[in-house]
């Protein structure tokens, strides 16, 4: 591990405010007699985050003090664990896995969006809004690549959804963590495919993401077909970012073919968006163009 050392520039002083005053006591008072010291990671921990997620070194005595500890033992500890950061961060603070998983599923090409749009590891962007360091494995390697956002994790990531994931936070737009591709939690991308019966031989039931919504009707919902045309349905997931579940969702809504999606407004493209709750992922993975350049190469 790298020597970690305390910021160049530090505050005049730090204590907690009321409310994590309060709350720091009550943490002390759960441990027996001259066992105090035991609290110190998590009143640290509280110290970074009441300091806007990094340790200042007046923060490390108050805790050192309140613990009736020793200055140079709690420095040890703030200066060992990384989970401590002694700078200044981003109000959005990535840590990107860089590990043999995360490196094989493409964490170089996240790097690059990190210093194409942040700049180099540890630099705060002039805006304040982002700063990003190489972390080692996060523990969601099934779903590499993975970022950690301050508490949320960002998983199955490209280049692409990853700087887009960036501007919708700098736009102050929502975003969802977990799985950016048709994936719920570890599961196969496109649905489990074992433990899918049960031992009577009926179906599981469905386990996947929350079904649609069966009907809402307002101006932008696409208008869909009673069953696909004279040859068959298109195979929908061959647009990226749409597996099985989605495809078949949309089946569900009468939207069988690449055209019908080119065809979409962006109004409409927000409507199914929503209606699947997807949080962006339709605009994000630019359905309508990918859509539009299936129907043209089926066209040919
Ligand atoms: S290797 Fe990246 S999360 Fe484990």
């Amino acid at each position: 591990m790298s020597v970690r050392r305390l910021d160049a520039e530090q505050p005049e002083s730090f204590a907690f405010d009321a409310d994590n005053g309060r709350w720091a006591q009550e943490q002390i008072g759960r441990y027996p007699e001259g066992k105090q010291a035991s609290a110190v990671i998590s009143l640290l921990w509280r110290a970074q985050e009441q300091n806007g997620g990094w340790l200042p070194e007046p923060a490390i005595r108050h805790v050192a003090e309140l613990l009736d500890m020793a200055y140079i033992r709690v420095y040890e500890i703030a200066t060992f664990y990384t989970m401590f950061n002694l700078s200044p961060v981003g109000k959005y603070f990535v840590q990107l896995c860089g590990t043999t998983p995360c490196m094989l599923r493409g964490s170089d090409d996240l790097k690059a969006v990190c210093r194409k749009v942040i700049g180099e590891p540890g630099h705060v962007t002039e805006d304040g809004l982002f700063s990003w360091i190489e972390v080692e494995c996060l523990g969601a390697c099934v779903n590499a690549p993975t970022v950690q956002i301050n508490k949320d994790y960002f998983e199955d990531l490209t280049g692409e959804s990853f700087e887009a994931l960036l501007a919708d936070l700098r736009a102050g737009r929502e975003v969802a963590p977990g799985p950016q591709v048709d994936r719920q939690f570890s599961c196969p991308i496109g649905g489990p495919t074992t433990l899918t019966g049960t031992s009577n031989g009926r179906a599981a039931p469905e386990t996947q993401t929350a079904p649609a919504k069966a009907t809402v009707s307002d101006a932008d919902r696409p208008e869909g077909l009673e069953s696909a045309r004279e040859g068959g349905a298109d195979d929908l997931k061959r647009i990226n970012g749409i597996g099985p579940k989605i495809e078949r969702s949309l089946n569900g809504l009468g939207v069988f073919h690449f055209d019908q999606i080119a065809a979409w407004t962006d109004e409409t493209a927000a409507w199914v968006d929503g209606h699947l709750r997807f949080k962006g992922r339709a605009r994000r993975e630019d359905w309508i163009g990918q859509a539009r350049a299936l129907a043209e190469e089926e066209g040919a």
